[in-house]
């Protein structure tokens, strides 16, 4: 079966009925209400990289929807460090497992171990490459915010050469029409590469090294974290460590309805002066990867969100 391993997995339609599915689970994943749709499936979560919200989130999902969860746990204290190979551990997952996710610092290493698996895989990160599952929380926000996600204006900033969040979200924007402003010091630009195929997909791609004049007639303001694990060479970190810092003084002549996100964790790029204003959505970001999983769960496991989840649903 496959999985999820790029925004490529899925067309435009799936989106917005996944999304949908999303919506509708709201109430489950607020814990308001009891739906165990996804009864005796196992997900293992297999982590070789740090996370926090990813790995909870799904776990959460899968909780919530009264799944179980197996861990592969800290990779010190797992077979990777007696020499495993990623296939094998993935080939022996699978016979444990209805569904994996699961994170690797190397690009590629989710189509990998698709390639090995029988049940789907989510990629919840691979390396520098892509995480579409975190798009599509991203997407959720933003509909959730905007009431659609045709037409806007998206600046998307800071590390943008290893960036994943914005590999895959810069994708799926431009599929959906949006018109993309990419904020970058010049070391952390967006790789060519990401930058013709998104032309040749018909986007509106504005590459600058302004953010600041670049907010005041967004629609969205997509901030990330420079990631400093990435870089080979720790002076190129630290000539590009604090280029953009956010603050709420920045914010005078933004839109009313203009979203600041960010997929977490922060550094020093958004302000905490930020938080307060009624621009800052990443705290109920974060909190939308718990619906956006629970949809793609049920999705890839081919179990059918009800359309009133109030009447299948119990009290907890
Ligand atoms: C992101 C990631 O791991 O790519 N975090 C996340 O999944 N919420 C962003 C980051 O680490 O900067």
């Amino acid at each position: 079966m496959t999985g999820l391993i790029t925004m490529d997995d899925l067309t435009n339609e799936e989106i917005l009925s996944i999304l949908d599915d999303a919506e509708r689970l709201l109430p489950v994943a607020r814990g308001e209400l009891y739906l165990p749709l996804l009864q005796g499936r196992i997900m293992g979560n297999l982590f070789f990289e740090p996370s926090t919200r990813t790995r909870m989130s799904f776990e959460t999902a899968m909780k919530r929807l009264g799944g179980d969860v197996i861990n592969l746990g800290d990779v010190k204290t797992s077979s990777v460090v007696k020499g495993e190979t990623l296939f094998d551990t993935i080939q022996m997952v699978d016979g444990y497992t209805d569904i994996i996710a699961m994170r690797h610092p190397r690009q590629g290493a989710a189509q990998y171990a698709q390639d090995a698996a029988r049940v789907p895989i989510l990629n919840g990160g691979d390396g520098a490459g892509n995480h579409p599952t975190q798009t599509m929380l991203d997407l959720f926000t933003i509909r959730q915010a905007h009431g659609r996600l045709d037409g806007l204006k998206v600046v998307l900033a800071g590390d943008l050469r290893y960036g994943r969040t914005v590999h895959s979200l810069s994708h799926a924007l431009t599929r959906f029409g949006c018109e993309l402003i990419f904020a970058s010091p010049t070391l952390l630009q967006m790789p060519a590469e990401i930058v013709s195929d998104l032309r040749e997909h018909g986007a509106t791609v504005t590459e600058t090294e302004d953010l600041y004049g670049s907010i005041d007639d967004a629609d969205v303001v997509y901030m990330t974290r420079i990631q400093k694990e990435r870089f080979a060479d720790e002076d190129e970190y630290a000539r590009c460590a604090g280029a953009y810092k956010l603050h709420a003084k920045h914010l005078g002549d933004v839109k009313g309805n203009m979203i600041i996100m960010h997929p977490l964790p922060r550094v020093d790029e958004i302000h905490p002066s930020v938080d307060e204003t009624r621009h800052a959505r990443y705290f109920e970001q974060a909190f939308n990867g718990v619906v956006a999983r629970m949809a793609l769960l049920c999705r890839l496991l081919g179990v059918t969100v009800p359309a009133d989840v109030n009447a299948q649903g119990g009290a907890l």
